[in-house]
Formats: structure tokens, C-alpha cells, sequence
């Protein structure tokens, strides 16, 4: 355990704002964050656990500690004739787990690949890109629960997955601490082209029966066509969620913007991009002052300069009354805010 006071945060969140923490405690073990867990520094004062920083909006100083977490170790822990299970820490960088699977030719995760951050926020907001979800590979999350310092196993069903959403985000939101989890990865060939994008890319390389890496780098192309690098320029990816509404709304909206794209769920709802939304409100490659949105992707609020996390935050909420105002919805932060 290593405690640093008075903290910048700056190279902790992709944002790149430069917030600063009373105490930086950083973590490499489940010993070593019960002991954090006792001290009066943790204790008696907010805290808050930090992986990547690719999911968050520092808007202020942070009056308390930040949990930096960097528990490793990946390993096999079954096998059988179609499956591994894998178990990584939860402070391992999500990319590099990916990239040790496709090595292997573990299959399921190679969809998942680039997506910044560390493994334990993945099933929080149960990440998702290019047709797969982490929830339709996780078997289990293993969490540290606050109050009595016990270690508990949750299953897939009781993580309670939904589109950005799971049981970490509600009911256990602040009570517990993502510890390590364990992915069941195939041992076939089974890659998921379902996503457009992805058969286009696999087809213009020329690329007929693709295997796992393929994928992988075929992902890893397109995304980086089209969303900006934290490293060069400071983002959290998709600021807000895409909106999901009723069927009959969405055909009242077709009626006014015919162009409206629209994807029916299992729900029956209908799953709106919100970058279509906020481009058709001028707002694709906007500046505001140190921030604004992305050129090559509207939902992705850039931090051009220096911006201070309010100066963020105030640009988010004007995207949100503008396509408010434009469409009747109600855009919600897929960024978690501080
Ligand atoms: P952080 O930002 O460190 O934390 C996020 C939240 O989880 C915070 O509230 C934090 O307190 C909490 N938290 C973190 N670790 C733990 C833990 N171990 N236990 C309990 N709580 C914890 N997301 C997608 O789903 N799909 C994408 O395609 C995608 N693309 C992105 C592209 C870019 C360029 C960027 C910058 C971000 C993208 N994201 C995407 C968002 C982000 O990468 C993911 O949400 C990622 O899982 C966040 O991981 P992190 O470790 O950085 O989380
Ligand atoms: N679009 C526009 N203008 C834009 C951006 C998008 O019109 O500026 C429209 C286009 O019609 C495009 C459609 O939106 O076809 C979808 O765009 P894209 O494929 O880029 O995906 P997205 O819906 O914007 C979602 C996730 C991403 C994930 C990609 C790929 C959310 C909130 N975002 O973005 O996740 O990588 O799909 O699967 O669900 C993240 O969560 O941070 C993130 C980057």
C-alpha cells in the first residue's frame, strides 16, 4: 500500500482534468485494500476506487481518498473440452487481458478489445461494443463488501446486466469493491461478426473464414478510426448512453425526421444513437471554449485544453437541453460524475 497526499488525479482520469485527491492510496492486493479499508483516512472520510479513470468526470477537488487500484494476476482456473475459465484481478488493464486471450485463442472477448480501463469496472456498467457484452462471457464477480469485510462470489444472473447497467450500479452502488472476475471463454472458433462495421472492415482486408485475432484487429482498427485517443486527446468515450424508447414514440419521431435510425431490443423498445441525435443538433466537432464533441463522433465530449471537469460537465448538460428540446429526449450520462 502506497499513500500519497494532496494528489493530482490528472494522469489518472482519460479526461486529463486536473483534480487533485487529499490522499492517492494505491492498492496492489485484496490484503492490502482490507488494511485500506481500516485506516482512518478511509475510514472516516469519502472514498472512491479508481481503475483506468476512462469512465469518470472529476468536477472538483476530490475531499477524500481515491483507492487506486492495481490487483493482478490472470490465470486458468478450469478447463474442459470447449471452455477456460479465466480469473483476472480486478486492477489488471482490460486490453492487455484481452490481448492474452486472443493469444491463446480464447474466444469472446476479442470484440471487447481497446476498450480502455481496468477489468474490475467492466461488469459495473457491464461494457459492451461491437455485438458483445462482458455480462455474455462473465460466470462470476468476486467483491470485497464493505461493511463486514467479507469476500463474496456474485453469478452472472445476480449482477442483474442491463445495456450500461448492472446490480454495482444500483443496489450495491458504494458497497462493495470489484476484486477479481471470471470470464468462460471458448475453446472453438466462434467469432460474432453480427456488427455491420466489423464484416465490413473483415471483407475490405479480404479476410472470408476470420479467426478470434482477426476480429480482434478488425475492432481494433475501426476504433481507432474513429474515437480519439485519451493519450492526445483527453475523452471518457461515449458521454451518454444511447436512449431507448417506445415503439410509438419512435414512429412519431420517423414521421418528423424520417432519416431517425432506429434498432428494436428484445425489449421492444427502440434504441436511438445518440450521436445521431446530438450531430442533427449542429453539435458534431463543436468547440466551447477547452471543450466540446468529437469530429468524427458527436457522442464523445473531447477536453480540447486545459478544461476543469465543471467546464465539462456545464458543455454535457447543454447537449442535453438542446436535444431535449430538438427531440423530446432525455439523454442520460453514461460517465460516472464527481
Ligand atoms: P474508472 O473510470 O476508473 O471507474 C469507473 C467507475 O467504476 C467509477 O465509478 C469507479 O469508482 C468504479 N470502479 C472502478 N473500479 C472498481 C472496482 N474494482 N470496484 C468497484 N467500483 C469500481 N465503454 C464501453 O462499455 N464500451 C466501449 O466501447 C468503450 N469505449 C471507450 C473508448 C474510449 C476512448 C474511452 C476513453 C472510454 C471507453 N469506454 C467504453 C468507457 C470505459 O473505458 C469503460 O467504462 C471502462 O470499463 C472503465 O474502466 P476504468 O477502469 O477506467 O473505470
Ligand atoms: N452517429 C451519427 N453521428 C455521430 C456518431 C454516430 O450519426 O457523430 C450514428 C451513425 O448512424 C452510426 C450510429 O450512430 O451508425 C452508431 O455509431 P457507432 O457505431 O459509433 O456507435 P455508438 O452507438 O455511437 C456505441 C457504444 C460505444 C461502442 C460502439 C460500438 C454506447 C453509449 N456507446 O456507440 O461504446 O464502442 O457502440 O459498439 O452504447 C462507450 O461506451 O464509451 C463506447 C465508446
Amino acid at each position: 500500500m502506497y499513500t500519497e497526499t494532496n494528489r493530482s488525479l490528472k494522469e489518472f482520469n482519460t479526461f486529463g482534468v486536473d483534480a487533485k485527491a487529499n490522499q492517492l492510496v494505491t492498492i496492489t492486493s485484496v490484503d492490502e485494500l482490507k488494511q485500506a479499508l481500516i485506516t482512518p483516512e478511509i475510514k472516516n472520510n469519502p472514498w472512491l476506487v479508481l481503475g483506468g479513470g476512462s469512465n469518470i468526470l472529476f468536477t472538483r477537488d476530490f475531499d477524500g481518498a481515491v483507492i487506486l487500484n492495481r490487483i493482478k494476476g490472470v490465470e486458468k482456473i478450469r478447463e474442459d473440452e470447449n471452455y477456460v475459465w479465466i480469473k483476472a484481478g480486478s486492477g489488471e488493464v482490460w486490453h492487455e487481458l484481452v490481448m492474452w486471450c486472443v493469444e491463446r485463442n480464447y474466444g469472446g472477448i476479442e470484440n471487447l478489445s481497446l476498450i480502455p480501463g481496468c477489468v474490475g469496472a467492466g461488469p459495473i456498467q457491464n461494457i459492451g461494443a461491437y455485438g458483445v457484452e462482458i455480462k455474455d462471457v462473465l460466470e462470476a464477480v468476486e467483491v470485497l463488501m464493505i461493511d463486514d469485510g467479507t469476500l463474496l462470489t456474485l453469478s452472472n444472473a445476480e449482477c442483474l446486466f442491463g445495456y450500461r447497467d448492472s446490480i454495482f450500479k444500483n443496489q450495491l452502488r458504494g458497497k462493495c469493491i470489484i476484486v477479481s472476475v471470471v470470464l468462460k471463454l471458448s475453446k472453438k472458433t466462434e467469432v460474432n461478426t453480427t456488427y455491420g462495421a466489423i464484416k465490413q472492415e473483415l471483407e475490405e482486408a479480404g479476410i472470408h473464414n476470420p479467426g478470434i485475432r482477426d476480429v480482434g484487429e478488425a475492432v481494433i482498427r475501426i476504433r481507432k478510426s474513429k474515437l480519439p485517443d485519451p493519450s492526445r486527446l483527453g475523452n471518457a468515450g461515449s458521454f451518454f448512453k444511447n436512449p431507448e424508447v417506445e415503439k410509438e414514440f419512435f414512429d412519431e419521431l420517423k414521421n418528423e425526421f424520417e432519416k431517425i435510425p432506429g434498432f428494436e431490443q428484445a425489449s421492444g423498445k427502440i434504441k436511438i444513437p445518440a450521436g445521431w441525435l446530438i450531430e442533427q443538433c449542429g453539435l458534431k466537432g463543436v468547440r466551447v471554449g477547452n471543450t466540446g464533441t468529437h469530429k468524427d463522433q458527436a457522442l464523445v465530449i473531447v477536453n480540447y485544453g486545459n478544461a476543469s471537469g465543471k467546464e465539462i460537465l456545464d458543455f454535457a448538460d447543454s447537449v442535453i437541453e438542446k436535444v431535449k428540446n430538438k427531440f423530446s429526449i432525455n439523454l442520460e450520462k453514461e460517465v460516472n460524475i464527481i
